[in-house]
Protein backbone atom coordinates (compact mmCIF):
# COMPACT_ATOMS: atom_id res chain seq x y z
CA UNK A 1 0.00 0.00 0.00
CA UNK A 2 0.79 3.55 -0.36
CA UNK A 3 0.26 4.96 3.07
CA UNK A 4 0.51 8.81 3.45
CA UNK A 5 1.68 9.62 6.98
CA UNK A 6 0.66 13.20 8.74
CA UNK A 7 3.18 13.83 11.15
CA UNK A 8 5.59 11.39 10.35
CA UNK A 9 8.44 12.72 11.98
CA UNK A 10 7.36 12.84 15.22
CA UNK A 11 7.84 10.40 18.15
CA UNK A 12 5.69 7.78 16.82
CA UNK A 13 5.69 8.71 12.91
CA UNK A 14 9.66 8.28 12.87
CA UNK A 15 9.45 4.42 14.67
CA UNK A 16 6.49 4.28 12.24
CA UNK A 17 7.80 5.05 8.83
CA UNK A 18 10.86 2.33 8.87
CA UNK A 19 7.99 -0.49 10.22
CA UNK A 20 6.28 0.46 7.62
CA UNK A 21 8.69 0.03 4.96
CA UNK A 22 10.14 -2.94 6.20
CA UNK A 23 6.02 -4.56 6.30
CA UNK A 24 5.97 -3.79 1.94
CA UNK A 25 4.53 -0.16 2.21
CA UNK A 26 5.58 2.81 0.23
CA UNK A 27 5.38 5.53 2.55
CA UNK A 28 4.84 9.54 2.22
CA UNK A 29 5.14 11.49 5.10
CA UNK A 30 5.10 14.61 5.95
CA UNK A 31 6.68 17.21 8.60
CA UNK A 32 6.43 20.77 9.14
CA UNK A 33 9.90 21.50 8.19
CA UNK A 34 12.19 21.54 5.34
CA UNK A 35 14.94 19.67 7.99
CA UNK A 36 12.73 17.53 9.40
CA UNK A 37 11.67 16.25 5.52
CA UNK A 38 14.75 15.51 5.16
CA UNK A 39 14.95 12.93 8.26
CA UNK A 40 11.84 11.52 6.46
CA UNK A 41 13.57 10.92 3.31
CA UNK A 42 16.68 9.74 5.61
CA UNK A 43 14.06 6.96 6.97
CA UNK A 44 12.80 6.13 3.54
CA UNK A 45 9.89 7.98 2.98
CA UNK A 46 8.81 10.15 0.27
CA UNK A 47 8.56 13.62 2.42
CA UNK A 48 6.36 16.53 2.10
CA UNK A 49 6.34 19.89 4.20
CA UNK A 50 2.66 20.37 5.23
CA UNK A 51 0.44 21.57 7.54
CA UNK A 52 -2.75 20.11 8.56
CA UNK A 53 -4.75 23.17 9.43
CA UNK A 54 -4.45 23.90 5.84
CA UNK A 55 -7.38 22.66 3.85
CA UNK A 56 -6.24 23.53 0.38
CA UNK A 57 -2.37 22.35 0.64
CA UNK A 58 -4.00 19.00 2.82
CA UNK A 59 -6.43 18.26 -0.12
CA UNK A 60 -3.72 18.94 -2.73
CA UNK A 61 -1.13 16.30 -1.03
CA UNK A 62 -3.50 13.75 -0.87
CA UNK A 63 -4.40 13.61 -4.29
CA UNK A 64 -1.65 14.59 -6.28
CA UNK A 65 0.46 11.53 -3.66
CA UNK A 66 -2.37 8.92 -4.35
CA UNK A 67 -2.33 6.89 -1.35
CA UNK A 68 -3.91 3.66 -0.54
CA UNK A 69 -4.08 4.53 2.78
CA UNK A 70 -4.02 7.80 5.46
CA UNK A 71 -2.52 7.61 8.70
CA UNK A 72 -3.33 10.93 11.48
CA UNK A 73 -0.50 11.40 13.70
CA UNK A 74 0.28 14.87 14.19
CA UNK A 75 0.07 16.66 17.05
CA UNK A 76 1.91 19.74 18.21
CA UNK A 77 3.86 18.68 21.54
CA UNK A 78 7.73 19.61 21.02
CA UNK A 79 8.93 21.06 24.16
CA UNK A 80 5.51 21.39 25.86
CA UNK A 81 5.32 22.26 29.25
CA UNK A 82 2.60 20.67 31.44
CA UNK A 83 1.41 22.90 34.07
CA UNK A 84 -2.37 23.64 35.76
CA UNK A 85 -4.05 24.10 32.51
CA UNK A 86 -3.53 21.24 29.65
CA UNK A 87 -5.93 22.93 27.29
CA UNK A 88 -3.66 25.66 27.17
CA UNK A 89 -0.65 23.46 26.24
CA UNK A 90 -2.63 21.28 23.81
CA UNK A 91 -4.21 24.23 21.88
CA UNK A 92 -3.11 23.63 18.27
CA UNK A 93 -2.94 19.91 19.22
CA UNK A 94 -6.68 20.37 19.83
CA UNK A 95 -7.18 22.27 16.20
CA UNK A 96 -4.49 19.41 14.74
CA UNK A 97 -7.26 16.83 16.41
CA UNK A 98 -10.31 18.80 15.11
CA UNK A 99 -9.93 20.77 12.05
CA UNK A 100 -6.68 18.95 10.93
CA UNK A 101 -8.56 15.38 11.23
CA UNK A 102 -11.83 17.93 8.96
CA UNK A 103 -9.10 18.09 6.64
CA UNK A 104 -7.43 14.85 6.06
CA UNK A 105 -11.15 12.75 5.99
CA UNK A 106 -12.51 15.23 3.58
CA UNK A 107 -8.82 14.86 1.39
CA UNK A 108 -8.76 11.24 1.98
CA UNK A 109 -12.71 10.50 1.28
CA UNK A 110 -12.55 12.62 -2.31
CA UNK A 111 -8.92 10.55 -3.50
CA UNK A 112 -11.25 8.10 -2.53
CA UNK A 113 -9.10 6.66 0.18
CA UNK A 114 -10.71 4.04 2.01
CA UNK A 115 -8.44 3.35 5.01
CA UNK A 116 -7.95 5.58 7.65
CA UNK A 117 -6.21 5.13 11.12
CA UNK A 118 -5.61 7.90 13.69
CA UNK A 119 -3.97 8.73 17.13
CA UNK A 120 -6.17 8.77 20.26
CA UNK A 121 -5.53 8.55 23.51
CA UNK A 122 -6.20 6.71 26.64
CA UNK A 123 -5.42 9.19 28.98
CA UNK A 124 -8.28 11.03 30.58
CA UNK A 125 -11.18 9.27 28.92
CA UNK A 126 -12.76 6.52 30.90
CA UNK A 127 -15.23 7.30 33.51
CA UNK A 128 -13.70 7.51 36.81
CA UNK A 129 -15.69 4.90 38.42
CA UNK A 130 -15.94 1.65 38.47
CA UNK A 131 -13.43 -0.65 37.73
CA UNK A 132 -9.62 0.57 37.41
CA UNK A 133 -8.90 -0.59 34.20
CA UNK A 134 -11.43 0.13 31.51
CA UNK A 135 -11.83 -1.52 27.75
CA UNK A 136 -12.96 0.12 24.40
CA UNK A 137 -16.45 -0.33 25.24
CA UNK A 138 -16.94 1.44 28.71
CA UNK A 139 -18.32 4.67 28.88
CA UNK A 140 -16.06 7.77 28.53
CA UNK A 141 -15.78 10.09 31.30
CA UNK A 142 -18.20 13.07 31.43
CA UNK A 143 -17.29 14.88 33.95
CA UNK A 144 -14.43 16.93 32.45
CA UNK A 145 -11.50 17.80 33.98
CA UNK A 146 -10.90 21.82 34.81
CA UNK A 147 -8.08 22.39 32.36
CA UNK A 148 -8.63 19.52 29.99
CA UNK A 149 -11.88 20.31 29.09
CA UNK A 150 -11.61 21.07 25.52
CA UNK A 151 -8.69 18.71 25.03
CA UNK A 152 -11.03 16.15 26.02
CA UNK A 153 -13.56 17.25 23.60
CA UNK A 154 -10.89 17.63 20.82
CA UNK A 155 -9.89 13.84 21.28
CA UNK A 156 -13.53 12.52 21.52
CA UNK A 157 -14.29 14.96 18.23
CA UNK A 158 -11.86 13.00 16.07
CA UNK A 159 -12.82 9.52 17.71
CA UNK A 160 -16.47 10.22 16.48
CA UNK A 161 -15.22 11.85 13.36
CA UNK A 162 -13.13 8.72 12.29
CA UNK A 163 -15.32 6.20 13.71
CA UNK A 164 -18.12 8.25 11.59
CA UNK A 165 -15.96 7.83 8.35
CA UNK A 166 -15.41 4.12 8.67
CA UNK A 167 -11.47 4.59 9.94
CA UNK A 168 -9.58 2.79 13.22
CA UNK A 169 -8.93 4.89 16.15
CA UNK A 170 -5.78 3.78 18.44
CA UNK A 171 -6.12 4.99 21.72
CA UNK A 172 -2.57 5.04 22.53
CA UNK A 173 -0.77 4.96 26.29
CA UNK A 174 1.59 7.57 27.29
CA UNK A 175 4.09 7.09 24.93
CA UNK A 176 7.89 6.01 26.12
CA UNK A 177 11.46 4.90 24.76
CA UNK A 178 12.33 7.93 23.38
CA UNK A 179 15.49 9.70 24.67
CA UNK A 180 13.44 13.20 24.84
CA UNK A 181 10.53 11.83 26.82
CA UNK A 182 8.09 14.47 28.82
CA UNK A 183 8.70 12.75 31.72
CA UNK A 184 12.67 12.48 31.73
CA UNK A 185 13.74 15.60 33.68
CA UNK A 186 10.79 16.53 36.05
CA UNK A 187 10.98 12.58 37.06
CA UNK A 188 14.78 13.08 37.55
CA UNK A 189 14.43 16.59 39.08
CA UNK A 190 11.84 14.90 41.50
CA UNK A 191 9.37 17.56 40.04
CA UNK A 192 6.85 14.29 39.23
CA UNK A 193 5.67 13.93 43.08
CA UNK A 194 3.40 10.69 43.70
CA UNK A 195 0.23 12.92 44.76
CA UNK A 196 -2.12 11.41 47.66
CA UNK A 197 -2.41 7.67 47.90
CA UNK A 198 -1.07 7.52 44.24
CA UNK A 199 -3.67 5.17 42.95
CA UNK A 200 -4.44 6.84 39.97
CA UNK A 201 -3.49 4.97 36.68
CA UNK A 202 -1.63 5.00 34.31
CA UNK A 203 -1.57 2.46 30.73
CA UNK A 204 2.17 3.07 29.12
CA UNK A 205 3.53 2.04 25.81
CA UNK A 206 6.60 1.63 24.19
CA UNK A 207 6.82 4.06 21.23
CA UNK A 208 7.84 0.52 18.75
CA UNK A 209 5.43 -1.33 20.63
CA UNK A 210 2.63 1.79 19.43
CA UNK A 211 4.24 1.49 15.79
CA UNK A 212 3.69 -2.22 15.39
CA UNK A 213 -0.05 -2.00 16.36
CA UNK A 214 -0.24 1.04 13.57
CA UNK A 215 0.96 -1.40 11.05
CA UNK A 216 -1.49 -3.81 11.81
CA UNK A 217 -4.45 -1.72 12.37
CA UNK A 218 -3.70 -0.68 8.67
CA UNK A 219 -4.77 -4.11 7.56
CA UNK A 220 -7.87 -3.85 9.27
CA UNK A 221 -11.41 -3.03 7.97
CA UNK A 222 -12.51 0.07 9.89
CA UNK A 223 -14.42 1.65 12.02
CA UNK A 224 -13.42 0.58 14.95
CA UNK A 225 -11.22 1.72 18.43
CA UNK A 226 -8.37 -0.14 19.73
CA UNK A 227 -6.87 0.73 23.19
CA UNK A 228 -2.98 0.41 22.24
CA UNK A 229 -0.86 0.04 25.79
CA UNK A 230 0.87 -2.74 27.60
CA UNK A 231 -0.23 -5.40 29.43
CA UNK A 232 0.32 -3.92 33.17
CA UNK A 233 -1.91 -0.16 33.73
CA UNK A 234 -0.88 0.58 37.31
CA UNK A 235 -0.88 2.97 39.96
CA UNK A 236 1.23 5.97 39.95
CA UNK A 237 2.45 4.64 43.46
CA UNK A 238 4.10 1.52 42.03
CA UNK A 239 5.42 2.89 38.49
CA UNK A 240 6.55 6.05 39.53
CA UNK A 241 9.74 4.40 41.54
CA UNK A 242 10.17 2.27 38.96
CA UNK A 243 10.62 4.52 36.10
CA UNK A 244 12.62 6.56 38.88
CA UNK A 245 15.05 4.13 39.67
CA UNK A 246 15.31 3.14 35.76
CA UNK A 247 16.51 6.98 35.17
CA UNK A 248 19.36 7.00 38.00
CA UNK A 249 16.85 9.37 40.14
CA UNK A 250 15.97 9.63 43.71
CA UNK A 251 13.20 8.22 44.53
CA UNK A 252 9.98 10.83 44.10
CA UNK A 253 8.73 12.73 46.45
CA UNK A 254 4.99 12.11 48.15
CA UNK A 255 2.23 15.56 48.30
CA UNK A 256 -0.89 15.82 49.82
CA UNK A 257 -3.90 16.30 47.02
CA UNK A 258 -4.37 20.37 48.45
CA UNK A 259 -0.41 21.18 47.67
CA UNK A 260 -0.43 19.29 43.96
CA UNK A 261 -3.53 20.82 42.91
CA UNK A 262 -1.69 24.26 43.48
CA UNK A 263 1.28 23.60 41.01
CA UNK A 264 -0.76 20.86 38.95
CA UNK A 265 -4.06 21.42 38.78
CA UNK A 266 -7.12 19.62 39.02
CA UNK A 267 -5.82 17.65 36.15
CA UNK A 268 -2.50 16.73 37.85
CA UNK A 269 -4.27 15.91 40.59
CA UNK A 270 -7.05 13.03 38.94
CA UNK A 271 -4.42 12.03 36.79
CA UNK A 272 -2.23 10.90 40.02
CA UNK A 273 -5.37 9.79 42.19
CA UNK A 274 -8.23 8.64 39.80
CA UNK A 275 -7.07 7.84 36.63
CA UNK A 276 -8.15 4.66 35.33
CA UNK A 277 -5.79 2.27 32.62
CA UNK A 278 -6.82 0.38 30.24
CA UNK A 279 -6.97 -2.77 28.59
CA UNK A 280 -5.42 -3.88 25.25
CA UNK A 281 -7.31 -7.46 24.86
CA UNK A 282 -9.25 -6.81 22.43
CA UNK A 283 -5.93 -4.88 20.01
CA UNK A 284 -4.33 -8.26 20.48
CA UNK A 285 -7.54 -10.46 19.86
CA UNK A 286 -7.94 -8.61 16.81
CA UNK A 287 -4.89 -7.29 15.31
CA UNK A 288 -3.03 -10.23 16.46
CA UNK A 289 -0.30 -8.17 18.42
CA UNK A 290 2.13 -8.70 20.11
CA UNK A 291 4.53 -6.50 22.54
CA UNK A 292 7.97 -6.71 22.55
CA UNK A 293 7.81 -4.55 26.05
CA UNK A 294 4.56 -5.90 27.71
CA UNK A 295 5.50 -4.13 30.65
CA UNK A 296 6.83 -1.28 31.42
CA UNK A 297 9.07 -2.39 34.01
CA UNK A 298 11.02 -3.84 31.52
CA UNK A 299 10.35 -1.51 28.83
CA UNK A 300 11.78 1.49 30.99
CA UNK A 301 14.95 -0.62 32.35
CA UNK A 302 15.20 -1.11 27.96
CA UNK A 303 14.53 2.63 27.30
CA UNK A 304 16.60 4.78 30.02
CA UNK A 305 19.32 2.40 31.39
CA UNK A 306 21.08 0.82 28.77
CA UNK A 307 23.36 2.67 26.19
CA UNK A 308 21.57 5.38 24.48
CA UNK A 309 21.04 3.90 21.05
CA UNK A 310 22.54 5.85 18.09
CA UNK A 311 20.28 6.29 15.36
CA UNK A 312 21.18 3.55 12.85
CA UNK A 313 20.74 1.04 16.10
CA UNK A 314 16.94 2.88 17.06
CA UNK A 315 16.10 2.70 13.40
CA UNK A 316 17.38 -1.80 13.85
CA UNK A 317 15.30 -2.06 16.97
CA UNK A 318 12.60 -0.02 15.46
CA UNK A 319 12.33 -3.01 12.48
CA UNK A 320 12.71 -5.90 14.39
CA UNK A 321 9.53 -4.93 16.52
CA UNK A 322 7.13 -4.61 13.18
CA UNK A 323 5.83 -8.12 14.11
CA UNK A 324 6.22 -10.77 16.98
N1 LIG B 1 0.14 9.27 23.71
C1 LIG B 1 1.17 10.01 24.12
O1 LIG B 1 1.73 9.80 25.20
C2 LIG B 1 1.71 11.11 23.25
C3 LIG B 1 1.06 11.52 22.08
C4 LIG B 1 1.66 12.50 21.30
C5 LIG B 1 2.88 13.06 21.70
N2 LIG B 1 3.44 12.63 22.85
C6 LIG B 1 4.75 13.14 23.29
O2 LIG B 1 4.89 14.54 23.03
C7 LIG B 1 6.25 14.82 22.72
C8 LIG B 1 6.30 15.58 21.39
O3 LIG B 1 5.73 14.73 20.39
P1 LIG B 1 6.41 14.59 18.96
O4 LIG B 1 7.88 14.34 19.10
O5 LIG B 1 5.63 13.59 18.18
O6 LIG B 1 6.30 16.05 18.35
P2 LIG B 1 5.04 16.91 17.91
O7 LIG B 1 5.46 18.32 17.91
O8 LIG B 1 3.85 16.59 18.72
O9 LIG B 1 4.84 16.50 16.36
C9 LIG B 1 4.22 15.31 15.95
C10 LIG B 1 4.12 15.35 14.44
O10 LIG B 1 3.11 16.28 14.05
C11 LIG B 1 3.67 17.20 13.10
N3 LIG B 1 2.98 18.47 13.17
C12 LIG B 1 3.08 19.44 14.11
N4 LIG B 1 2.31 20.49 13.78
C13 LIG B 1 1.70 20.17 12.60
C14 LIG B 1 0.83 20.84 11.71
N5 LIG B 1 0.35 22.07 11.97
N6 LIG B 1 0.46 20.23 10.58
C15 LIG B 1 0.92 18.99 10.28
N7 LIG B 1 1.77 18.29 11.07
C16 LIG B 1 2.15 18.89 12.22
C17 LIG B 1 5.14 17.28 13.46
O11 LIG B 1 5.91 17.77 12.38
P3 LIG B 1 7.29 18.57 12.73
O12 LIG B 1 8.02 17.74 13.72
O13 LIG B 1 8.00 18.69 11.44
O14 LIG B 1 6.84 19.89 13.29
C18 LIG B 1 5.42 15.81 13.75
O15 LIG B 1 5.59 15.10 12.57
C19 LIG B 1 6.99 13.48 22.64
O16 LIG B 1 7.67 13.26 23.85
C20 LIG B 1 5.87 12.47 22.50
O17 LIG B 1 6.18 11.18 23.03
C21 LIG B 1 2.89 11.69 23.64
Amino acid sequence: MRVFVAGASGAIGTRLVPQLIDAGHEVIGTSTSPRNADRLRELGAEPIVLDLLDAAAVRRAVLETKPDAVVHQATALTNAKFGRNFDKTFAVTNQLRTKGTDNLLAAAREAGVSRFVAQSNVTFRYAREGGMVKSEDDPLDTKPVAGAVESRAAMNYLDDAVVAAGGIVLRYGIFYGAVNDGLIWPVRKRQFPIVGDGGGYTSWIHLNDAAAATVLALERNGPAIYNVADDEPAPARVWLPVLADALGANPPRHVPVWLARLFAGEAGVVMGTEGRGASNAKAKRELGWQLRYPSWRKGFVAAYTTHRPSTSKARKEARSTVRA
